[in-house]
């Protein structure tokens, strides 16, 4: 009841919104955080010993696919870690996500490589961090392959599955008496489709429809089997958790009809399905598999494109996840289309789904127009999950508004989008009892954002990328977190 006095005299005040806020506090153990990437903040791209990634690799090849920018310095933070650290005790988190390079502490991405610096690099952050109580959340893999396991084949060889294992192991050697919350993978739809099928991330590969599906599914082996190994060999001795990072929008039917609902349910089952059903129940969803392999034999191929688990690797990747997560940031709509035309040996992802995907026009934009602002998607989207997955734990890994990064009084935008997106957060613990139990909100520091380079930002702090000691400056909504994260209430 005091809680609920506070929390409701903290909101007089409050700004008059178009959206009604749920005053309600969040749980007292809830994980605050923020979240950030090695390519996309550290810099130090060749520094003491790193090897290449596919980024440094690929950026510097083919420097117009990222507007002519790259991560070679970013935001420095392989010199500046410290100042985040201090950032992060001045927002009064309790978590921080971030992500080890591979190719920094495995030069080449195998095992016999180790680099001493890039260890040590980690070793402390990760005890500055805890000796402030924060507690890490690190993602292995955050997009940023060895480019000597790139030049082996990446995602498509197989032997990716036994190559992650090995550094999976290397890491909860090196690190996991510290990390107690491990990702294995962010956002492999992202790295997969855009990367090895649309061709627009790192490394390019064009092959939409094939390749996109083969990368997922050594992905998905992989991460079973880091899975298993951390199992055998160090969750008793360690104790702790292991998970994977899946982004998805919320998809919503167009309209009341069931060809719409229908198809609005398959495009959740294309996107996060794809990856949460193999790490739950130990397979694709049914749907997945049926109308890809319906379309490819259509298409002229002699097998389904999208690759088969064996019963072995089906009851690897079963129930593989400690928790769920998920990266979240817009919404769309789904129409039902008639069965799309078959073009032959041509096939694409968007095909294989069937759908029309928009975004009303009149829904609020961002600088990314397909980033449109959706807050009760949010709450849509952590329903489907908690519905589809018994009702499992849940953790907001990610979460954003993007802008140009100019914007330092950024409370109207970015502040009241994480404003609107964490209330429709307490609707779902408090109205539809999901176990939400954490948010990070994306980022810290403005950063290199891929294929947009500097012109695109998330960041709570804004950094300076002109100036060499690339200093750091607290935009309001840095402020505006502080203040939700310390009284657990939507404040303003
Ligand atoms: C998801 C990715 O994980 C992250 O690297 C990226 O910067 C954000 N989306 C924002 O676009």
């Amino acid at each position: 009841m005091k809680l609920l006095l506070l929390c409701s005299l903290l909101m007089i005040g409050a700004l008059a919104d178009d959206y009604v806020v749920n005053t309600r506090r969040f749980p007292k153990d809830f994980k605050f955080g923020t979240a950030s990437a090695a390519y996309q903040i550290e810099g130090g791209w060749d520094a003491d010993g790193k090897g290449e990634n596919v980024w440094d690799t690929y950026t510097h090849l083919y420097p117009e696919k990222s507007n002519y920018q790259n991560g070679d310095v970013a935001c420095d933070s392989y010199n500046k870690w410290q100042e985040d650290v201090d950032l992060l005790v001045g927002l009064g988190v309790n978590t921080y996500r971030f992500s080890i390079a591979w190719s920094r502490v495995l030069p080449t991405g195998f095992v016999n490589s180790s680099n001493p610096a890039g260890i040590n690099y980690y070793k402390k952050l990760i005890a500055a961090l805890k000796a402030n109580n924060i507690e890490p959340l690190v993602t292995m893999y955050h997009w940023d392959l060895p480019t000597n396991l790139e030049n082996l084949g990446g995602f498509i060889n197989p032997e990716i599955q036994e190559w992650f294992v090995d550094y999976a192991r290397f890491l909860f050697k090196t690190f996991g008496d510290d990390v107690k919350n491990w990702i294995t993978f962010n956002e492999p739809k992202q790295a997969c489709e855009f990367g090895y099928g649309a061709g627009v991330l790192a490394p390019y590969i064009s092959s939409p429809g094939i390749k996109d599906y083969q990368c997922s599914h050594n992905l998905i082996i992989a991460h079973g089997k880091a899975y298993r190994m951390w199992e055998r060999e160090f969750k008793e001795k360690q104790g702790g958790r292991v998970t994977m990072v899946i982004d998805s929008n919320w998809f919503g039917p167009a309209s009341n009809s069931t060809e719409d609902i229908e198809a609005a349910e398959r495009n959740m089952l294309f996107t996060y399905g794809w990856y949460g059903h193999p790490v739950n129940f130990g397979d694709y969803p049914e749907v997945m598999k049926e109308r890809i392999a319906h379309r490819s034999a259509l298409e002229g191929f002699n097998t389904s494109r999208l690759p088969s688990f064996t019963e072995e690797e089906k009851q690897i990747i079963k129930g593989t996840v400690d928790f769920m997560c998920v990266n979240i940031y817009t919404s769309s709509l789904v129409n039902a289309i008639p069965e799309p035309k078959i073009v032959p040996l041509s096939p694409t992802r968007d095909l294989d789904i069937g759908v029309n995907v928009f975004q009303p026009e009149d829904w609020e934009p961002t600088v990314t127009s397909w980033f449109k602002v959706v807050p009760w998607g949010a709450r849509e989207l952590i329903k489907w999950i908690s519905n589809t997955y018994n009702h499992p734990e849940i953790v907001v890994t990610e979460n954003g508004y993007h802008d140009n990064g100019t914007v330092i009084h950024d409370l109207e935008t970015r502040g009241r989008y994480h404003k609107l997106y964490l209330s429709n957060m307490l609707d779902a613990i408090y109205e539809d009892g999901v176990n939400l139990t954490g948010y990070m909100a994306w980022a810290l520091t403005d950063d290199f954002e891929w294929q947009y380079g500097y012109n695109i930002q998330l960041g709570l702090y804004q950094v300076n990328f002109t100036d060499p000691a690339r200093p750091r400056v607290a935009k309001d909504s840095a402020s505006y977190y502080r203040q939700v994260v310390t009284t657990r209430c939507l404040v303003d």
